[in-house]
């Protein structure tokens, strides 16, 4: 029995890429490309690209998830990558920049602070105070 914990970042056996190494292998002989924390090597897929083999040259050796989301390709697009996996990336992880609190929800949108109620109640008083001085006072 193993007593091994899930890993925090790539799976054990999982190849690391850095930026060096993608930045070495960016030419049509040898592309690879980063999308989404993940490496690939679209080197055969080059000549197949729709979208033609130019835009991928542009964002090779380099993070070319905005690029490739901008254009908003489809899921069969996205199943193309399947087999171009090669590994992890090893640098900095751009995805994981949104701070999230223990709920698993970006902190910005977290339901924290003052909420409506918090204003409502002493106004409502206030004007039940007016209310009362009006007719009674
Ligand atoms: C290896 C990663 C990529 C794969 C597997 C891929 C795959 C595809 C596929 C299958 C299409 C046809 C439309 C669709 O199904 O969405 C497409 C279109 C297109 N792709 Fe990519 N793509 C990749 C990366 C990129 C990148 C980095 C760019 C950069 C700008 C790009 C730009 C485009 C454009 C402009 C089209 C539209 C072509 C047209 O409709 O004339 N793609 N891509």
């Amino acid at each position: 029995m193993s007593t091994e914990q899930a890993p925090a970042s790539a799976p054990s056996g999982t190849k690391t890429y850095t930026l060096k190494d993608l930045q070495e292998n960016g030419t049509r002989e040898k592309m690879y490309m980063l999308l989404h924390d993940k490496v690939y090597d679209i080197t055969p897929f080059l000549d197949e690209h729709p979208g033609g083999d130019e835009v991928l040259v542009e964002e090779a050796g380099k993070d070319a998830t905005e690029a490739f989301e901008d254009v908003g390709h489809s899921d069969e697009a996205r199943a193309q990558l399947v087999p171009l996996y090669i590994g992890e990336f090893a640098g900095e992880k751009k995805s994981k920049k949104v701070a999230v609190n223990s709920t698993g929800v970006p902190s910005s949108a977290s339901s924290s602070g003052p909420g409506v109620v918090t204003y409502m109640i002493p106004l409502s008083l206030f004007f039940a105070y007016l209310a009362w001085r009006v007719y009674f006072a």
